[in-house]
């Protein structure tokens, strides 16, 4: 045994994979859609042959594919699978045990496809089947033997096209239980009796027998009679009924007693109508819409119980043939409610309208109306239709609102007026209506502008869409008012309409409303006023969230989204319930008083702050320095005419207080100047010196600053007579401040100040603002007033020397210094 084993693996996998490959399940494509509950959605996929899709899969949709044949390994291994379709692909062969796998299955859509020949052998394992669907396949027929024999459990069946010809007895056979039966036979030509009979109990029949109705009509009545029960619902689509002929099958089902019949996609004339009617001799009664016509079980021969008969969405074909139902007068006399609604209907003849004897409610809405043939339909106003209570002609061509009001005023029960959707663009100043109307209906038309042609009777007034800009017309029995996509403005005074419940405003262009507006109505309940354009102010907003809410009487009963602000820009969108507005802008005259109330308080407390500081002094002083400065630079421009200036030795700078001293002291000694007493030989009398004192030679009218500056301009010296009080004056300070800046400015180099301190006054006394003082007090020495008599001469002396000695000896002169050149 010298093969190695690897040698047998190697012969397994080929094998295997020859085996595989012989497989024809690797060649077909599979579908992985399917969802968590095992439904297999491989709908439109492009498949052109069954692909393969997992085995435990419960729904297989496999519809809109290309697939051409179902092959007899197609479907194995799907035993679980409930639902098969196959609609709408091209399947023309199916091998015989395809389904055979499928034995729980329930329900198989095989419609549309091309399956020429149906095989019984399909069917044969599917006992489960509940539903089959096999309509527009092109077979002819249902095929040799019972196909259907084995589905003992079906209960829906569809089949039929365009190319079933032939339905023979037995063709049905061994399908007895049916709930729903379709039968697509336009094109049926033969058919043997009784073939679609023992189907029965039937809910529902579907028929399509064109051809037969049309051709042979016994054929058709054959067909209605075999499924014709008490209980059956039978449904006719596609049928053209055009001749009196046509009409005769029905006269089987009348026999037959069948309850209701619907037709579908239904044209029939008006003659036929008439005929339909006599054959049925009041089997049925009229209910239901065209194309959906349904005639139900009345009381045999009793057409008084016709009470109702409504017609909509019915073309008719021919106008001129159409004979205006006189045919049907004698049913006429019967109901109570006509509807003929989107018909074309352009007149109903004054004559018919007189066969309407008991007709309560009209409604002729969306058809061909104008003022003239509604003249015509009313009789000319005459009070034909005395009956009348509701009248609705919405939908129509009707001009003239005076016309119509005409025409209706002696219906003298007429309560409901429906004129929507009509031409009606002006409103005559006065109208004549019945006295009960109490619901209009102008909505939709093109007014303007309202007038008191409305009635005051009405109690609900639809006047949505149109243009009006404003509603001013007084209604005192309103309950419902609709202004909704007008153009108003605001709200219509609620003073006038005491008893509205209901207002609607929406899509107008209201920018605001609020409690003011709602204070006249007095019993509004309900009012919906969405989708205008509103400003999101603070108190709209406010207003309407509580509103919304619930909060007051009347309540918002659009919901919360209609109401969305359009301005301002930053809010355009927002709903007005999401928004929330800053307290700075809701509250803004209270925001900006309280601001300016603090800022007034800032201010307040600053400026006692600064006051205490001083800084105002500061401030002062600073400006007039400012100015000192620039008035001397202008002096030194003018260079020496300024030396022709000076006109005084001496500027004193006092305080009021002392003004005592200076001119009890020094003025006199200065300015007259005795001879000394002890030695006037030796000494003689001193120059008298000139003085500048605020007092005498300060400019009336002047500012004082300027005479201040002016003065020490004009002054050689600056004399300061220190005191307490000199502290304690403004001006003072001032006039020291100019001198020291004159002491220190180069170019003043001839002038300087004279301290002369009054009292004793040391430098700790002085404040600390006055540093300059401090600092000349420091730097200077100054002259002491001497309390006693002794040393006054010395002191008047020196001073004289301080202040006139620059004149009597050319000694330089130290200028910050002068005092201590005359020691
Ligand atoms: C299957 O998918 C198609 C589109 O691919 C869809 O139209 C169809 O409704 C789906 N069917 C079901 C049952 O979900
Ligand atoms: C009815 O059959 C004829 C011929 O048998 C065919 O021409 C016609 O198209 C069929 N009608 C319909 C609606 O398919
Ligand atoms: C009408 O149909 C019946 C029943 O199928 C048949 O016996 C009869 O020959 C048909 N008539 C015509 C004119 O085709
Ligand atoms: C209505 O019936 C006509 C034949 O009478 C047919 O041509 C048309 O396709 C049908 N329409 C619908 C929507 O079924
Ligand atoms: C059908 O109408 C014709 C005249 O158009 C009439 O001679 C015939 O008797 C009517 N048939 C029936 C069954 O009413
Ligand atoms: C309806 O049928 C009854 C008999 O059942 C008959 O007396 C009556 O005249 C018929 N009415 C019409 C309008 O054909
Ligand atoms: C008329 O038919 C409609 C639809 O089938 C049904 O809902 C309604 O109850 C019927 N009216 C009467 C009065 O039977
Ligand atoms: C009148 O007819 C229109 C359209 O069919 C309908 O919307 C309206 O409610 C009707 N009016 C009355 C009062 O029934
Ligand atoms: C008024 O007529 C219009 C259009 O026919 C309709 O939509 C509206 O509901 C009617 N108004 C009232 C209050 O019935």
């Amino acid at each position: 045994m010298g093969q190695p084993p690897d040698r047998h693996l190697a012969l397994l996998l080929l094998l295997l994979l020859w085996g595989q490959r012989s497989n024809p399940e690797v060649r077909r494509p599979s579908c992985d859609r399917c969802d968590r509950r095992l439904a297999c959605n491989c709908s439109c996929g492009g498949w052109t042959c069954v692909p393969t899709v997992t085995d435990r899969a419960l729904t297989l949709d496999l519809s809109f594919n290309y697939i051409t044949a179902v092959t007899g390994d197609d479907l194995t291994g799907h035993g679980a699978l409930g639902s098969l379709s196959l609609h709408g692909n091209k399947v023309s062969a199916i091998h015989p045990s395809a389904f055979d796998p499928l034995w729980s299955l329930e329900e198989l859509d095989l419609s549309d496809n091309q399956l020429s020949v149906l095989d019984h052998r399909w069917f044969l394992r599917l006992g489960a089947l509940r539903e089959l669907n096999l309509l527009h396949n092109p077979y002819s027929r249902l095929g040799s033997g019972a196909v259907f024999r084995p589905l003992v459990r079906l209960r829906r069946l569809r089949f039929g096209g365009p190319a079933l010809e032939e339905l023979k007895r037995g063709d049905l056979s061994g399908v007895t239980e049916l709930e729903e039966l379709t039968v697509d036979a336009n094109n049926l030509t033969r058919y043997e009796a009784g073939a679609l009979a023992y189907v029965w109990p039937l809910d529902r029949v579907t028929l399509r027998l064109r051809g037969p109705f049309l051709g042979n009509t016994s054929l058709a009545s054959a067909v209605l009679g075999d499924v014709s029960y008490p209980e059956t619902q039978l449904v006719l689509e596609d049928l053209n009924v055009m001749r009196n002929r046509s009409a005769q099958p029905f006269r089987e089902t009348a026999s037959r007693r069948v309850r209701k019949i619907t037709f579908r996609n239904f044209s029939v004339s008006d003659e036929a109508i008439v005929d339909l009617l006599m054959v049925m001799n009041g089997t049925f009664w009229l209910n239901g819409t065209l194309p959906q016509f349904q005639w139900e079980r009345a009381k045999r021969t009793d057409h008084k119980s016709i009470d109702e008969f409504f017609m909509r969405n019915v073309v008719v074909l021919k106008v001129f043939h159409f004979a205006s139902f006189l045919e049907l007068s004698f049913l006429l006399h019967y109901p109570s409610k006509v509807s003929i609604i989107n018909s074309q209907v352009f007149v109903m003849p004054c004559l018919t309208s007189r066969l309407l004897v008991n007709l309560q409610y009209l409604d002729l809405s969306d058809n061909l109306l104008t003022d003239l043939t509604m003249m015509e339909t009313l009789c000319n106003g005459d009070g034909t239709l005395k009956g009348l209570r509701a009248l609705n002609v919405s939908g129509n061509a009707l001009k003239s609102l005076s016309t119509m009001s005409q025409q209706v005023a002696k219906l003298s029960k007429l309560t409901h007026l429906d004129i929507s959707r009509n031409g009606y663009s002006f409103m005559p100043m006065g109208c004549t209506w019945p006295s009960t109307l109490r619901y209009l209906n102008i909505s939709r038309a093109k007014l303007t502008s309202i007038t008191p042609c409305l009635p005051v009777t009405l109690e609900v007034l639809d006047l949505s869409y149109n243009d009006l800009n404003r509603f001013t017309v007084p209604l005192p029995a309103l309950r419902e008012l609709h202004l909704s996509g007008n153009k108003l403005l605001r709200l219509p005074p609620g003073g006038r309409f005491p008893n509205l419940q209901t207002l609607t405003v929406q899509s107008n262009t209201l920018n605001t409303f609020g409690p003011a507006d709602l204070r006249g109505y007095k019993r509004l309940q309900d009012l919906q006023a969405g989708q205008n354009k509103f400003v999101c102010s603070c108190d709209f907003v406010h207003f309407l969230r509580s509103a919304l809410r619930g909060v007051g009487d009347v309540h918002l009963t659009d919901g919360a989204e209609s109401y969305v602000c359009d301005s301002p820009l930053h809010l355009q969108g927002e709903p007005v319930g999401r928004v929330r507005l800053s307290v700075v802008a809701c509250h803004r005259v209270l925001f900006v008083s309280v601001s300016c109330g603090a800022a007034l308080l800032v201010g307040v407390l600053a400026c006692v702050l600064l006051w205490r500081l001083h800084a105002f002094w500061y401030l002062k002083m600073m400006w007039a320095w400012l100015r000192a400065k620039r008035s001397s630079r202008r002096r030194r421009r003018d260079g020496e005419a300024s030396e022709q200036l000076l006109s005084y030795d001496a500027f004193v700078s006092y305080s009021e207080r002392d003004a005592g001293w200076v001119e009890n002291f020094l003025v006199p000694e200065l300015e007259e100047p005795r001879d000394n007493d002890e030695g006037a030989t030796t000494h003689r009398a001193p120059r008298p010196l000139t003085l500048c004192l605020h007092k005498r030679d300060f400019l009336p009218g002047h500012w004082i600053v300027d005479n201040i500056m002016s003065a020490m301009e004009r002054s050689r010296r600056t004399v300061f007579v220190l005191s307490e009080n000199f502290v304690l004056s403004d001006w003072c300070r001032y006039e020291l401040d100019f001198s020291h800046f004159k002491l220190f400015d180069g170019s003043a180099g001839g002038e300087a100040a004279i301290l002369v301190l009054l009292e004793p006054l040391s430098k700790e006394d002085v404040p600390k603002r006055f540093c300059k003082l401090r600092k000349l007090m420091s730097s200077n020495t100054y002259l002491e007033w001497p309390q006693r008599e002794e040393g006054r001469a010395e002191f008047w002396r020196r001073l004289r020397c301080a202040v006139g000695g620059g004149e009597d000896d050319p000694l330089p002169r130290d200028p910050s210094g002068l005092l201590t050149l005359c020691r």
